[in-house]
């Protein structure tokens, strides 16, 4: 794609010259801004695409989702916070930097969805050999509709700055680590529930 945008941009620019009048110059404005953000968003599909190399380190999920909740400048206030784990250490292969990506993005989907009186409810678990999170909201629920388009790039109800690639951005580093993402709803109520493989 970077071939034929490269070549829209050349055509362009033969244009402008031999064109003088500044109706059509503005015309051409548009059209050059149009490209460059098409150009903008081709770089950043090329980078989601791309499978991140990973420095992995042990960590302990139980301590790492406790030191997220009870630094409060991490998350925002208009939402409490209930948080529950298991008593031993659960530890998994991460990347903790992004790790702490998805437990942000969907802090922010929490914040986002938030009318009154939400509360989100953070559980970290053992099941079998994963170990398990889940991040439990009442701040409204999706509709079944659009529960199965949740994880697709671009995909937001929001508008505005979103864009769509929280969820999308979440999966792709949650698959990364070996685990898997999933999310239900029932009103007023979404849960989304993560796996990570233990290593001990
Ligand atoms: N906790 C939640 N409660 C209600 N709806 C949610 C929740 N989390 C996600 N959604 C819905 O899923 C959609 C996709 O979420 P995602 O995080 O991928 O994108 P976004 O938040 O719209 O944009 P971005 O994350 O790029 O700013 C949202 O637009 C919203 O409709
Ligand atoms: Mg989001």
């Amino acid at each position: 794609m970077n071939g034929p945008l490269t070549g829209m941009n050349l055509t362009l620019q033969a244009c402008r010259n031999l064109v003088r009048a500044p109706a059509i110059h503005r015309l051409f404005d548009a059209f050059e801004s149009d490209l460059s953000a098409l150009a903008q968003l081709l770089e950043e599909l090329k980078s989601l695409n791309r499978r991140e190399t990973y420095r992995l380190k042990p960590i302990d999920l139980g301590a790492e989702l406790a030191a997220l909740v009870e630094e409060p400048h991490k998350h925002p206030s208009i939402f409490t916070i209930k948080f529950e784990r298991a008593e031993t250490p659960l530890i998994v292969a991460g990347e903790v930097a992004r790790l702490r990506r998805v437990w942000q993005n969907l802090l922010t989907n929490v914040r986002e969805a938030t009318t009154t009186a939400t509360q989100l409810q953070i559980r970290v678990r053992k099941s079998g050999n994963m170990a398990r999170i889940t991040f439990k909201d009442n701040a409204g629920g999706i509709t079944k509709q659009r529960l199965t388009r949740l994880f697709e790039p671009f995909f937001t109800t929001k508008g505005g700055k979103n864009r769509g690639l929280g969820l999308f951005i979440a999966r792709k580093i949650i698959t990364e680590h070996n685990g898997k993402i999933r999310i239900a709803s029932r009103k007023p109520f979404t849960r989304v529930t993560i796996e990570l493989p233990l290593i001990v």
